[in-house]
């Protein structure tokens, strides 16, 4: 009689390497792209060398990080050479979508072409590489049919966890390639990632991070469970997932002014767990490059989004995005943004030069800016902002605070963690603090980061 349960053929264990450049969305999809290949016998390895597969999952915002992928892909080639052509290079992520064809014809060594809303469909592209047969190059459209094909259990690596509840974006600003790249606005249902967050509760994960380009533009039907039904907003989402047990801490990112709703507002006033921080980038000060920007806000706008929310919760951090030298941007418009970030004054932020992408509305429009003057705001715009987080962070010392401890710090002997307010914190006694959530002093602040003593340390089972 044939033994009714054989043994499973366990795949043999083959490497692999993931490289994430960008924003947070793509280290999410790397995370899931290792769960997807897990199956196949594929576990993470430290480095190129050491990988049957590699993938670089690739960031197209600005020109340089798509320079920096080319350069990368030169040096993968020359590793696959030294491996007699067994290695196998994926190009993931935004690039992927944008210039799939390009990279195929530009660099021959790379086998797959994997776009942001297909990584699901990996192993049958791997399949088809074996076999030599078919196409390699998945560029579809379709985040639905990728969520329901994720597999539903997750590695977690650590306390934090990003959950991806929203994709894509609608709003089309002039500058940006992302509608392009990521589609139009999707958002996940309230049943798939509250079953997300648990099986991330069950895993040990204490701060889950709601993800989406344009986050706080997420709604979902209401759940049966919720006698007003309707639809719910980001905030009903939070107030939902605050309610998992262990679920110490929720971030969101990030968000566009123009959907911070009246409930999302009054959740950072009263959900415990929300953290008191607030990403939301603005770009500009003025309201004529506003326009040009087609951001649909003004800087009075955003202003007073920035005093409601400071209303419910006076000390939460905002920080934010900003870009100098768009096109037509003069003395009189950076001096309006300089006003802006006077006036908020924040805790954080990001600040690029203008970069002209291919196919975006603002690539063609006339008086674009000069790169010694995109050189000299910057310079000036980083170093007022760098004021403002300096300030920020020595506001808290002598302060006790919650931080989430989850991983070494590069400094010999010291932990690395997140204080509510996003700060990086520094303390020494590594071992006792290791993926855990504990009270420390603040003694010390850079512009940068905090340093502290361990108040006590509750370590996690
Ligand atoms: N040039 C410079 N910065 C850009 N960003 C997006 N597109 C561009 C561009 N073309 C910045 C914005 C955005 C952040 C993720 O990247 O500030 O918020
Ligand atoms: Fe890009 Fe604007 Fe959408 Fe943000 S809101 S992803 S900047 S188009």
């Amino acid at each position: 009689m044939a033994d009714a349960n054989p043994p499973v053929a366990q795949p043999k264990t083959k490497g692999l390497f993931i490289k994430t450049y960008g924003c947070q969305m793509n280290v999410y999809d790397s995370e899931r792209m290792r769960d997807v290949l897990k199956p196949l016998g594929y576990e993470p390895v430290d480095a190129p060398e050491q990988a049957d597969l590699v993938v670089l999952n690739t960031c197209h915002i600005r020109e340089k990080a798509t320079e920096k992928m080319f350069s990368e892909l030169g040096r993968l080639r020359d590793l696959k050479r030294q491996t007699g052509g067994e290695m196998r290079i994926a190009v993931a992520g935004c690039v992927a979508q944008a210039e799939g064809e390009e990279i195929m014809r530009r660099q021959p060594a790379v086998d797959m072409v994997v776009g942001p809303q297909a990584y699901h469909r990996l192993p049958e592209m791997i399949a088809k590489l074996a076999r030599k047969t078919g196409d390699v190059l998945e560029t579809d459209f379709a985040a639905d049919e990728k969520f329901d094909a994720l597999p539903k259990t997750r590695e977690v690596d650590g306390p934090s966890a990003f959950l991806s509840v929203q994709e894509g974006c609608d709003k089309f600003c002039s500058f940006c390639v992302v509608p392009y790249t990521r589609g139009a606005e999707y958002s996940r249902g309230v049943d798939a990632i509250v079953a997300e967050a648990r099986e991330l509760a069950r895993k040990g994960v204490s701060e889950i991070v709601l993800l989406g380009q344009n986050v706080n533009a997420w709604h979902g039907a209401a759940p049966a469970h919720d006698s007003r039904g309707g639809e719910w907003g980001l905030g009903d989402l939070i107030r939902h997932v605050a309610k998992i047990g262990g679920v110490e801490r929720i971030r969101y990112t990030t968000s566009h002014p123009g959907d911070m709703m009246d409930d999302l507002i009054d959740a950072h006033g009263d959900v415990e767990q929300l953290a008191p921080f607030l990403h939301l980038p603005v770009q500009a000060g003025s309201d004529r490059i506003l326009k040009a920007m087609n951001r649909k806000h003004t800087a009075e706008d955003y202003l007073r989004v920035i005093e409601r929310v400071r209303t419910v919760r006076p000390d939460i951090a905002v920080a934010s995005d900003f870009i100098v030298g768009f096109p037509g941007e003069t003395d009189k418009d950076f001096e309006d943004t300089l006003a802006l970030v006077k006036a908020v004054g924040f805790s954080q932020a990001y600040s690029f030069k203008y970069s002209a992408r291919p196919g975006t509305p603002a690539a063609g429009m006339q008086l674009q800016v000069e790169e010694a003057v995109k050189d000299e705001r910057l310079g000036r715009l980083q170093r007022l902002l760098n004021d403002q987080a300096q300030a920020f962070n020595d506001a808290m010392i002598g302060r006790r605070v919650k931080v989430l401890f989850s991983r070494p710090s590069r400094r010999q002997g010291q932990a690395l963690g997140y204080s509510p307010y996003m700060q990086s914190v520094h303390v020494d006694d590594a071992a006792r603090v290791s993926n855990s959530m504990a009270e420390v002093e603040i003694l010390g602040a850079t512009m940068s980061s905090l340093k502290g003593r361990l108040v006590e340390a509750e370590v996690h089972a």
